[in-house]
Parts: C-alpha cells; sequence; structure tokens
C-alpha cells in the first residue's frame, strides 16, 4: 500500500512540475543517511499534495511574508507563491540550488505573489521581514539554535506574528528548549494529516 501511494505522488508530482512549469526533482548534495554533515543537509523535498497541505493549514493571510530556510530548488517557494501572500522568500546557502530556485520562480505559471531568492546561510539573514517560516529539516541543533536567536531579535525589532512550519522535526527539542516558541499543533508520522508529506510536521508560534 506504501508503494503504491509513493507511486502516485510521483505521478502526481510529475503532473504539478509539468502544470507549473518548474523542475525540483532530484536529490542534491550529501548522499541521504550521511549524517557526518548533520549540521547541512542535502536537498531533498516532500511531494506538492504534502507542501499544499501545509500551507492550507498555515491559513495564508495577504499580509504573510513566507520565508522558506533552505529553499534547495524552490518547490516550496513555487507552491507559496500561488497564494496571495505579501512576499515569499528563500534563502539556501548552495549557489547552485539558488539559481535553479530562480529559474523556476521565473517559469512559475499562476504566479501570485512577488518572490525572491537569497544565496546565504540561514544563520546569517536578516529576520526582520518573514511571519512564516517554513523548514524542511535543513540543518542541525547548532545552526537551528542560531536561527531562532536571529530571529527572536528580529521579532524584537519588528513585533508580529510569526509561526513556524518544521517539516521532519528532528530537533523539535531545540526549539522547545529556546522558551521564545509554543507548539500548537503536531502531525505525527503516517496520520492522515502527514500521509501526503511522507515526515511528521510540527507547527510553532512565537510567544509575544
Ligand atoms: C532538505 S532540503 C529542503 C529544501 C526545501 N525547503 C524544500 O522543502 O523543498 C535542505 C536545504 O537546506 C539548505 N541548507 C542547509 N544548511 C543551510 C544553511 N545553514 N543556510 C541556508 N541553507 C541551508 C541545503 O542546501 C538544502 O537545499
Amino acid at each position: 500500500m506504501a508503494h503504491l501511494l509513493k507511486a502516485a505522488l510521483k505521478i502526481e508530482n510529475a503532473f504539478h512540475e509539468y502544470r507549473m512549469g518548474i523542475s525540483t526533482r532530484g536529490l542534491y548534495g550529501f548522499a541521504p543517511g550521511d549524517w557526518s554533515h548533520e549540521e547541512h543537509i542535502y536537498y531533498g523535498t516532500v511531494p506538492f499534495r504534502g507542501i499544499f497541505r501545509i500551507l492550507d493549514f498555515l491559513d495564508l493571510k495577504n499580509t504573510d511574508v513566507v520565508v522558506d530556510l533552505g529553499c534547495g530548488k524552490g518547490r516550496v517557494l513555487c507552491c507559496a507563491a500561488m497564494y496571495s501572500v505579501q512576499q515569499v522568500i528563500g534563502v539556501d546557502d548552495t549557489r547552485d540550488l539558488c539559481d535553479v530556485a530562480l529559474n523556476n520562480l521565473r517559469r512559475l505559471s499562476r504566479k501570485r505573489a512577488p518572490a525572491a531568492v537569497i544565496h546565504g546561510k540561514a544563520e546569517q539573514f536578516d529576520y526582520s521581514l518573514g511571519t512564516v517560516f517554513y523548514l524542511f529539516h535543513p540543518f542541525g541543533p547548532n545552526t537551528l539554535r542560531s536561527v531562532i536567536s536571529r530571529m527572536s531579535i528580529g521579532l524584537r525589532q519588528i513585533p508580529r506574528l510569526a509561526r513556524l512550519a518544521y517539516v521532519n522535526p528532528r530537533h523539535d527539542s531545540v526549539l522547545k528548549d529556546t522558551g521564545v516558541l509554543e507548539r500548537y499543533e503536531h502531525w505525527a508520522h503516517q496520520t492522515p494529516q502527514s500521509r501526503f508529506v511522507c515526515y511528521p510536521v510540527s507547527f510553532w508560534r512565537f510567544r509575544i
């Protein structure tokens, strides 16, 4: 049954890519399972159906600025740019992936929101912008800690409601220990909610 679902999602992914005019499939970077690079995870993504499910759950508004930290080839950016949000921003520290993401955004049909890609490290990003942060397990606990600390500074400078969707939340405990976030939703693995994401997902909001 799981094999059938995977095969169906693969076909559906190809359909979405064709419909949107983009190319985001395949892995890039370190080999899967090579955890010696725990602080920098290779590129991979989740099925479109799962991404749309997460974005729908987030109930995006036209005031939202969606930031994908470790945007890779830009699948999430392209999906988010199809919603009526204020802006979509992707950050990735791998130049080749940023180029692919930018190219995908240029080709994306049905774009409704302005989108940008920034080549750089998430732990050095300027967090004065952003209301929804998407992370698909992009980095390890040390980087995550620095990222949340910078986000908190950005949120103190310009106070606003901010949420975080964490796919494959291997370091949820890091988020909990920061004391500035509360987990308001969790989709456990292989439940109806997470089935199309293929990973658990946790949703956090900054305490204000
Ligand atoms: C698992 S992929 C997620 C891709 C994308 N968010 C998606 O869901 O389609 C992780 C990405 O994070 C990027 N990355 C890892 N460490 C990073 C860092 N410190 N700053 C910026 N990007 C990073 C990698 O280059 C890779 O593209």
